[in-house]
Formats: structure tokens, sequence, C-alpha cells
């Protein structure tokens, strides 16, 4: 068995961080996104793994290299624009050939892995096992409609949803999906969608297996789904320190502190985590924060918020919370006259401020 990692797409939701990196390296819990599901992939069993890559290659391949590190193989395959979820798995064949496989989006994170349904799709030998999950909002997700437990129809983001199942991002497919992957045409959002290859593959008889799974799972493609995230995995670590915490700091909870990281007279309540080689100075970090490394805090407050490497964030008068903050940020207060702020934003920044 063989499985394809979608890395590609444009993260149009995470700008502007996306206008520079690629959103599948973004740390949760100080670990990107993507070796996540290379992990979840290994740890079934499988070791031949096809990335799909797109404008943030590059990145890509220099965090992944060979796969080497992980124990597997890794052949990138290059998709010329984010022409969808199908488009993929068309643009993959060649690397697939006749073997089944998992397909998982690279931006995705799901509790205790994959090897449950990779077992159940091998026991089975259905042409195709769907991960489904009940949400809340089913007009923001594909979604299945069932009978008996049986599934009917697939609906991309339906308007007026007829179930609140929605497609997880793991599938399992047989070589039957290139017929339909080559079968189908664009959706009016102008991509080969996945849930328009598997529902020809309900209509031409194939069999589709639904599983329903119960323990959480994540797409991180917003800001708010990320944090989740942050948040779910911190629940998972344990304390341990291995930074210099001064004898005026209090360390409260499931604190990780990395090698080379100092913290002096200040507060770190967890879950939280602080990387490497990271300064903490008279500030106070509150539950469900990352700081990934090189940075530093000084007299400043930050809480539920992930901060990537390499910034500075001094002297702010309020809490920073519920924010993502990208590589190399500066947030200081300016002391210049005139009195005022003073910002260089990317394209798609938000700010909020008091
Ligand atoms: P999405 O989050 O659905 O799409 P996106 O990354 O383009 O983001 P946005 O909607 O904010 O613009 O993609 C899910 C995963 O699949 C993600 O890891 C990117 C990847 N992907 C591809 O590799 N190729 C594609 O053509 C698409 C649409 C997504």
């Amino acid at each position: 068995m063989k499985a394809l990692i979608l890395s590609g797409g444009a993260g149009t939701r995470l700008r502007p961080i996306t206008h520079t990196s690629a959103k599948q390296l973004i740390p949760i819990a100080n670990k990107p996104i993507l070796f996540y599901g290379i992990e979840f992939i290994r740890d079934a069993g499988i070791t031949d793994i096809g990335i799909i890559v797109g404008e943030t290659k590059e990145e890509i391949k220099d965090a992944v290299s060979d796969g080497s590190k992980w124990g597997i193989k890794v052949t990138y395959i290059e998709q010329d624009a984010p022409l969808g979820l199908a488009h993929a798995v068309k643009i993959s064949q060649d690397f697939i050939r006749e073997e089944p496989f998992v397909m998982f989006l690279g931006d995705n994170i799901i509790k205790g892995g994959i090897k449950t349904f990779v077992e159940r799709f091998k026991s089975d030998q259905p042409n195709a096992l769907i991960l489904l999950t009940e949400v809340e909002n089913p007009q923001q997700f594909g979604v299945a409609e069932l009978n008996n437990g049986k599934i009917l129809r697939l609906i991309e983001k339906p308007k007026d949803p007829k179930s609140n199942l929605a497609l997880v991002g793991v599938y399992l497919f047989d070589k039957n999906i290139f017929e339909a992957v080559n079968k189908i045409s664009p959706s009016r959002r102008n991509e080969l969608e996945i849930t328009d290859a598997i529902q020809y593959l309900l209509e031409q008889d194939y069999t589709v297996n639904p599983y329903i799974i119960t323990g959480w799972w994540k797409d991180t493609g917003r800001l708010e789904d990320m944090l989740d995230a942050n948040r779910l995995i911190l629940d998972t670590r344990e304390q341990q320190i291995n930074g210099f915490v001064d004898n005026d700091s209090k360390i409260i909870g499931k604190v990780v502190i990395e090698e080379g990281t100092i913290i002096k007279n200040s507060t770190i309540r967890g879950p939280s985590i602080i990387g490497r080689d990271t300064q903490v100075i008279n500030s106070y970090i509150g539950p469900y924060t990352s700081i990934y490394f090189g940075t530093k805090i000084i007299n400043s407050e930050i809480e539920h918020s992930i901060v990537l490497e390499n910034c500075i964030i001094s002297d702010i008068s309020f809490r920073i919370e519920d924010s993502l903050i990208g590589k190399n940020v500066t947030v200081v207060k300016s002391l210049a006259k005139p009195k005022a702020y003073r910002f260089m934003l990317g394209d798609y920044s938000n700010v909020g401020i008091l």
C-alpha cells in the first residue's frame, strides 16, 4: 500500500502567513503539521509516500527531504496549480500505479492516527473507505448522506445540508479512483472535487464504505482550527523542563521548556511549550501557547497563541490572545513621538487594537 499527502494548495484562509510560507509547515505544539501526517502514515506501516507540492515546494522539500529520518521513502509530485484534491490524485497515477493507497490532507491532524482505518480497508477491501465525523457547520464541508449505514450521496459544501456528517481529510482508495478522477469535470470553483470523484464511484456501483470516527479531527486551514489543534495536542504533553528557570519564576502545570531557553521573573502556565533558545523575561505565558524557537518575550503577556521562530515581543501593555505570529515578527511598544501606532503589515494581515 502507498500513501499520498497533499501539501500544495493556495492557503488563502491563512494569509498573510501563506504568502511566504507553506501552511503545512506551521508548527502545532512545536511540530510542523505535515510531520504529524507523515508519522500517522509511517505508524500505519506505509513507507512509500508521495507528497503533492505546489508553490511552496522548496520549503517542503527542505523540511522533509528524502524521508529517511522517518524511515520512509518520499517521492515529490509537482502540481502546477491547486486545481483540486481529485486533480492531485489524477497527477499521481504514475506514482501510485495499481496499488491501493491512503490519501491524507497535509494540513489535517487526527487523534490516534490512521492505523485503524488502514486495517479496516485491508480487511473489508472496498473500492474506497471514507472517514466521516459529525460537525456543527456542515455547510463548510463535503458532506455524506447515509441510509442504513450505506452512503447515498456526497455533496460539497451543501447550502441546505441533509446530514451533519462531514468528510474527514483521510481517504482510502483502490485503483478505480483513477477512472473517477479522469471522468469528472471541474466544479463551479474550477477544481476537480474529490467528492465528485467518490460520487462517481457510487454511481458506478463501486463499494464506498463509510467509517464514522469518534475521536477529534482538525482541518487546520483556518486560524481558529489551528489554535484548536494546538490546544488538543498540548493537552497530551507532560511537564518537561530542559531550559533554565530562575527562582523568581513560576512554572504551573504541563509546561515544556526546551534546551537553551531562559525564563526570568516570569509565570508560565501550561499546557504550553516554549521552544529552544528563547528568552522570557518579566512576562506571562498562558495556557495553550506554543513558542517555536529563538524568540524574545519581554515585559509582555501572551496566551492561546502560536508564535513562530525568531520573533521579538516587548513591552506590550495588554495581553496578546488567539494569535498566530509569523517568523521574524517584531511587536514592540513604540516610544517614538508623535505617539502613534506604526505598522508594516503584509497583505491580508489581521490586527485587533485596544
Ligand atoms: P484546502 O485547505 O482545501 O485548500 P487550500 O490549501 O488551497 O486552502 P484555502 O482554501 O485556504 O485557499 O486543501 C487541503 C489540503 O490539500 C492542503 O494541505 C492543501 C492541499 N491541496 C493540494 O495539495 N492541491 C490542491 O489542488 C488543493 C485544492 C489542496
